[in-house]
């Protein structure tokens, strides 16, 4: 198959797809790749190493486009590009579907068979394809990283001459997958460390990174697949009450909090973050999904109260390299099963696809299909827009 690769343009993304290791392993199966000059750079990868690894480097975007059967990328690619490939074409990102289902119902249209791996099961067997997951890892670091540097205080304890400086007290809130890497880290720097969580079930892996898990009295919200379930109102300023002591004494609070498909639980007034201490540090991940700080402005870092509110849309990308590595190595599994359930492409025809139902994972990430979303969270999203009451959301 011809699988192809193009530099990112959604701004400030500096990841790249598939790097040239990976690549290495696509060519040695078989595939021909073509890389659009100069993707990798952003991630200091550079156009020798993807030509060592076998791939074709191409000057022009849109003979990338033509050319490929397999189009893999991150976000989703500008329109004028997506209009230039063939009815058939596989593309495969991290495509947010629910949030741009105008966007995919066009792709249905022009006859792309759209996989999006943001809808990847929480499955044991999908682990190693969970780009989620992976993305989550970096960004709980970066965020701790950041917050270090902006804080401007000591996270570990120091005794000196001059006196003992106390360490930092962090709080953790949402501890999934990037909320556990941010209290790894903020542990490894020395950090006085408690988190919390609506899933009672995540309580030991928080203890077993050192840190204290906060016990909420009458808040669990189990969800089903491994997430969370949306709270009520009433329990949500519920569990703003029991947080306003442990955010009042914080230096930094990370806030991960998040419900598929929902905005994100609105977990921090704008008066306990007035309660913090001046030059206290919330870096609130769940900024894509509208934050779970009322002051947080989504994509920008502002001073409120004497609190910096960080609401970086992207941690992640903020470190391209091994998150390009990693987003990779998901996509070659992702490749791998798509392949073994039958994806193929002969010469200058349009791929066969594996087929829909033998697959949960593949039935799970495919988007559209034949000319259909086949997506129900997308079909749902698309329906929302188009219906004007109140209720449709619109
Ligand atoms: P996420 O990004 O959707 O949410 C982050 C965290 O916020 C979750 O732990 C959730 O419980 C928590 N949360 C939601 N509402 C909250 C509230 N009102 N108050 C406090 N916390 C709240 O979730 P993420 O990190 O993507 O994964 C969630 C879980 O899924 C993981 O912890 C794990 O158990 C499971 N998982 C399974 C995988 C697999 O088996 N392949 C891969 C990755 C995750």
């Amino acid at each position: 198959m011809n699988l192809g690769i193009l530099r990112e343009r959604a701004a400030g993304d500096r990841r790249v797809a598939l790097v040239p290791e990976m690549v290495a392993e696509l060519t040695r199966q078989g595939h021909r790749v073509l890389v659009e000059r100069q993707a990798g750079v952003g991630a200091y990868f550079a156009d020798a190493a993807y030509r060592e690894a076998g791939a074709q480097v191409v000057d022009e975007a849109a003979d990338v486009v033509r050319g490929a059967d397999v189009w893999v990328c991150i976000n989703l690619p500008p329109r004028d590009l997506l209009a230039g490939a063939r009815p058939g074409t596989v593309l495969v990102g991290l495509l947010a579907p629910m949030a741009q289902a105008r966007a995919i119902e066009q792709l249905a249209a022009q006859g792309l068979a759209v996989y999006s791996l943001d809808a990847m099961p929480r499955i044991s067997r999908a682990q190693g394809m969970d780009v989620l997951s992976a993305m989550g890892t970096v960004s709980g670091y970066r965020a701790i990283i950041v917050a270090a540097q902006l804080v401007e205080r000591f996270f570990p304890l120091l005794m000196t001459a001059a006196g003992t400086v106390r360490p930092a007290r962090v709080l953790v809130l949402g501890a999934g997958v990037a909320g556990l890497q941010a209290v790894a880290t903020a542990r490894r720097l020395g950090a006085v460390v408690q988190a919390f969580d609506a899933r009672p079930i995540v309580q030991e892996q928080v203890e077993s990174l050192g840190a204290g898990f906060l016990t909420l009295p009458a808040l669990a919200a189990e969800g089903a697949g491994g997430y969370a379930r949306a709270l009520a109102a009433d329990e949500e300023a519920r569990e703003r009450e029991l947080l306003a002591g442990p955010v009042s004494a914080a230096d930094v609070v990370v806030t991960t909090a998040m419900v598929p498909g929902r905005r994100a639980p609105l977990l921090i007034s704008e008066d306990m973050v007035a309660s913090m201490p001046g030059g206290a540090v919330i870096m609130d991940l769940a900024a894509p999904t509208g934050g779970n700080c009322a002051v947080t402005v989504p994509g920008q870092r502002v001073v409120v109260h004497d609190v910096i509110v960080d609401g970086s849309l992207n941690l992640a990308a903020e470190m391209p390299n091994p998150a390009s590595r990693l987003y990779s190595r998901n996509l070659v599994n992702f490749l791998a099963l798509m392949v073994a359930e039958g994806l193929s492409a002969e010469d200058g025809g349009p791929p066969t696809l594996p087929d829909p139902d033998r697959d949960e994972i593949l039935s799970a990430t495919a988007i559209t299909r034949e000319g259909r979303i086949v997506h129900r969270g997308t079909v749902e999203a698309r329906e929302r827009l188009a219906d004007p009451t109140p209720q449709g959301g619109a």
